[in-house]
């Protein structure tokens, strides 16, 4: 059943498609190549002598557009096809390669991962947290029925698929601070329950099938230039807009509520260094990653750092009711461990680059 209205924000979540070539043809690393943009390739990660060629859903969300930007750094810009639902702007369509995928359209997916000899899969498309638990049956349709449709073709025509889980994978019982890798997880939304289907399915298809899948669970991921939808954690990036604008701040969630987090430029170069992460080096195939953790009052202190007048008033609503049942540290030393991750960005780091973005943005400079 399709809602009469669906939101600039649903639309780009139910934007969405997939595919993965994985380990048949050779993954070598050689320097100096030149992409089909004439740039030299940077860490060019070839299948039997090519870049890879990258298809991502839910391409006009939070994630999508700084991933593009990431990757055809690195692979050239015809090869990195952004897909979604949502009609793009113009700036999207003149970066490159934009198309029309519907996650829920399973021919649709074949047909661009035939199209494009697609290799590599990221997967967007998500109803977040507190968006989910509005229209519930909408989240399973999304989050479940289209991740069912990006792993059978992922396996069809042997990509690799990147999927993104989340802190809203655990629950009440699940250890809090800190929250390891491997432990207890009873979530308690339609967004935490879809998410670790996600990844139970994605290990399974990796276990019986050899799906190269690999997923990181994100923190609340804090972004200048696109704003998340319907999260739990977007009070942190609502604080940045406020303080520019002059408005007064009002907090969904109490001063006190704590939850990891982490700035986009950190979460986008999680996810690729974990895509291209040689195989042996990964002992399992979902990772907790993070670079912070901080609450409400704490990053107020840090925004006033730049604002002192920045006024700040507390109503917390059903979204603290999820809070309270995610990690509040998030151990990602397994990450940090097997391949690699560190972080670059603190509280304070994350403040002065988000100030520099949106001064530039709002042509204050
Ligand atoms: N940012 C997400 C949310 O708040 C967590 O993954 O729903």
């Amino acid at each position: 059943m399709r809602p009469k209205i669906i939101s600039s924000f649903l639309q780009s979540a139910l934007g969405r498609c997939s595919n993965w070539k994985g380990h048949v043809g050779s993954l070598a690393c050689s320097v100096g190549r030149v992409g089909t943009t004439g740039h030299p390739l940077r860490h060019c990660h070839t299948i039997n002598g090519d870049p890879p060629r990258i298809l991502i859903t839910g391409g006009l969300g939070q994630l999508g557009t700084g991933l593009a930007k990431l990757l055809r750094s690195k692979y050239g810009v015809e090869n990195v096809i952004l897909s979604d639902i949502v009609k793009p702007s113009k700036e999207v369509v003149s970066q490159g390669p934009y198309v029309f995928a519907n996650i829920l359209d399973f021919k649709c997916l074949q047909e661009i991962v035939v199209t494009y000899r697609i290799d590599w899969l990221i997967h967007f498309s998500a109803l977040l947290s507190a968006i989910g638990e509005q229209n519930v049956p909408l989240a399973i349709r999304v989050n479940i029925e289209g991740l069912h449709n990006i792993m059978e073709l992922s396996k069809q025509y042997n990509l690799r698929v990147f999927v993104p889980s989340t802190i809203g994978a655990f629950g009440p019982t699940s250890p809090r601070n800190p929250t390891p890798n491997l432990t207890i997880q009873r979530p308690r939304t339609i967004y935490g329950v879809s998410k670790v289907h996600g990844e139970l399915l994605g290990e399974y298809y990796n276990h019986r099938f050899g799906l190269d899948f690999r997923c990181l669970r994100f923190p609340g991921v804090i972004s200048s230039d696109t704003q998340p939808g319907g999260g739990t954690t977007d009070y942190a990036v609502q604080i940045f807009h406020d303080a520019i604008q002059g408005r007064h701040f009002e907090c969904y969630l109490r001063p006190n509520s704590r939850l990891p987090m982490m700035y986009i430029d950190d979460c986008l170069r999680a996810l690729w260094e974990m895509l291209v992460a040689p195989e042996e080096q990964l002992r399992c195939r979902t990772y907790n990653v993070t670079a912070m953790s901080f609450c409400p009052e704490e990053i107020v202190t840090a925004v006033r750092n730049h604002f002192p007048n920045l006024q700040v008033s507390y109503r917390p609503d059903s979204r603290q009711d999820i809070a309270d049942t995610w990690p509040e540290v998030f151990d990602d030393s397994e990450a940090r461990n097997d391949w690699g991750w560190h972080h670059s960005y603190d509280l304070e780091a994350m403040c002065n680059i988000m100030f520099d973005n949106l001064r530039r943005q709002h042509n204050m400079t």
